[in-house]
C-alpha cells in the first residue's frame, strides 16, 4: 500500500500534501514544530488554505521522524536558500536525505520537488547508496520534481500547470507509481529520463522571468532620466506582434532573487563565468533605492510644516500581491527605513493577515503621502477612491500614467 510523506509543509509543500491526501495515506512532516502544531489544529499562517480544506482523514501532521517510518513514498518540499555570500545553501535538502537515509526501505520512492542546481539530486541518490549499500534505481528510485505552483494565482492552479517528472530508471511499475500518485495531483504529467535537464530547465523558468523584470525596470529608470513617459513607451511598443511585456517592480520571494545564483554558482565550477544569468539581479536589487529616493523626493517638495510630522500611507508589503510570503520583500524594507524616518508611516496589506498595523477604510484620506508598492485589485480600488491624487506615489507606474 502507498504512503506518502510530504516533507517540508510551506508554500510547496501543504497544497501537495493536502492535495495527496484526498486519494492515499499521507503524512506532513515538517521540522518546525509551530507550523506542525497549527496545521494539526488546521491553521494555515500562510493563508492559503481554510479550516475545512484539511478535513480529510488519510491526513496526519508530524515533526516525529517515528511517525513517518513506514512510508514508502518520500516528497521533498524543503526550502532551497543562498547563503550571505550568494552561495547555494542546501542544509534543509540534505537534512531531508540525512532523515530518509536512516529509514530508507527497499523500494521506496523519493521525489525532490526543492529548486536545485543540476546535479543535487543524483549526488543525494549516490550518498544514499553508499550509505546504505544499495543500489539507486534498482533498491531504491529517487526522481526529481521541478515545482511551479504560484501562489496567490487563482489562474494557474497546482491541478492545471504542467508537472516535469524526472526518473531515470526502467522499471515501469514505478514509472505507473509516479504516473498514478503526480496525477491525482495535475493534470498533465510530462517525463522525462533526464534528472539534470529537469533541474536546470526549472532554474531556466526564473532566471528568464528575473531578467525580463530586470529589463522593464532598467526601461523604466532610463525613462525617468530622460523625462519620457514610460507608459506610453510600453503601449506603443506593445503593438509590435513580437514585444513582450512585463511589469517593473521590486522582485523578491523564495525563487527569483535566489535561483540564478544555483545556475551561475554550477557553472562557476565548470569554470564558466557567466555573462546573462546574473545580470537583473544588482537592477532588481536597486528597485528598493530607485523607490525611496521617488518617495524621499516627494517628501522633499512638501511644505515645511507637512515635512516634520508627515503621515505616509503604504501600500503592499508581502513580496508580491495576492500572497502572505515576506521572504526577500523589499517593500518591507522600505517600510521599515521610511518608518525609521519618518515615525507616522504606515502599512496596509490585506493578504499579510498577521500584520499590526491597523488599516481602516475610513482613515483614508487623513495621510500626506500614499505610496503604491504592489499591483492588484485592491490596491487599484483603493487608488481610485483616493480624493486627492497629488498626494500619490506610485514609483513603478501601476496605477498613474
Ligand atoms: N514558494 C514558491 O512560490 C515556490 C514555487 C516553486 C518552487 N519553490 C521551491 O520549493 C521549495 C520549497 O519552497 P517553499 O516556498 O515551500 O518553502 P517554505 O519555507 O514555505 O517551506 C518549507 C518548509 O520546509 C520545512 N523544512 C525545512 N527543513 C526541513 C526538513 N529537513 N524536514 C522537513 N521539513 C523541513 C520548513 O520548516 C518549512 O515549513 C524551494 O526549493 C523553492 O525554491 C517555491
Amino acid at each position: 500500500m502507498l504512503k506518502i510523506c510530504v516533507m517540508g509543509l510551506g508554500y510547496v509543500g501543504l497544497p501537495i500534501c493536502l492535495e495527496l491526501s484526498k486519494k492515499y495515506s499521507t503524512t506532513g512532516f515538517d521540522i518546525n514544530k509551530l507550523r506542525v502544531s497549527n496545521l494539526k489544529k488546521k491553521k494555515d499562517f500562510n493563508n492559503e488554505f481554510k479550516k475545512q480544506d484539511f478535513s480529510n482523514k488519510k491526513l496526519i501532521f508530524t515533526d516525529k521522524i517515528e511517525e513517518i517510518k513506514s512510508c514508502n513514498f518520500y516528497i521533498i518540499c524543503v526550502p532551497t536558500p543562498i547563503t550571505k555570500t550568494k552561495k547555494p545553501n542546501l542544509k534543509y535538502v540534505k537534512r531531508c536525505f540525512d532523515i530518509i537515509s536512516n529509514i530508507l526501505n527497499k523500494n521506496d520512492v523519493i521525489v525532490l520537488e526543492s529548486t536545485v542546481f543540476p546535479g543535487v539530486t543524483k549526488n543525494y541518490a549516490r550518498k544514499l547508496e553508499i550509505d546504505n549499500k544499495l543500489i539507486n534505481n534498482e533498491d531504491f528510485f529517487v526522481c526529481y520534481s521541478p515545482e511551479r505552483i504560484n501562489p496567490g494565482d487563482k489562474e494557474n492552479t497546482l491541478s492545471k500547470i504542467n508537472k516535469i517528472l524526472a526518473y531515470e530508471g526502467k522499471n515501469k511499475k514505478i514509472k505507473k507509481k509516479l504516473k498514478d500518485v503526480y496525477s491525482k495531483i495535475c493534470r498533465n504529467l510530462i517525463f522525462t529520463d533526464k534528472i539534470k535537464e529537469a533541474e536546470t530547465a526549472k532554474g531556466i523558468e526564473n532566471i528568464q522571468r528575473d531578467l525580463n523584470i530586470a529589463f522593464f525596470n532598467e526601461i523604466l529608470l532610463i525613462c525617468k532620466k530622460l523625462n519620457i513617459e514610460f507608459n506610453e513607451v510600453i503601449r506603443l511598443a506593445k503593438t509590435k506582434w513580437n514585444f513582450i511585456e512585463f511589469s517593473p517592480g521590486l522582485v523578491g520571494g523564495h525563487c527569483l532573487p535566489v535561483d540564478p545564483y544555483y545556475l551561475t554558482y554550477i557553472a562557476n565550477k565548470k569554470n564558466y563565468k557567466s555573462k546573462v544569468t546574473l545580470a537583473g539581479r544588482s537592477v532588481n536589487e536597486s528597485m528598493k533605492s530607485y523607490a525611496l529616493k521617488t518617495i524621499y523626493k516627494r517628501i522633499k517638495n512638501l511644505k515645511k510644516s507637512k515635512k516634520s510630522n508627515i503621515k505616509i500611507c503604504l501600500f503592499g508589503l508581502t513580496y508580491k500581491y495576492g500572497v502572505s510570503d515576506v521572504r526577500n520583500s523589499q517593500n518591507i524594507e522600505i517600510f521599515n527605513l521610511l518608518k525609521r524616518k519618518y515615525k507616522n508611516t504606515l502599512a496596509y496589506d490585506p493578504f499579510l493577515k498577521r500584520n499590526n498595523f491597523n488599516w481602516t477604510k475610513n482613515k483614508l484620506n487623513r495621510y500626506d503621502l500614499y505610496v503604491f508598492l504592489s499591483k492588484g485589485k485592491i490596491f487599484s480600488k483603493i487608488y481610485s477612491n483616493l480624493k486627492n491624487k497629488n498626494k500619490i506615489v506610485d514609483p513603478f507606474f501601476y496605477y498613474t500614467n
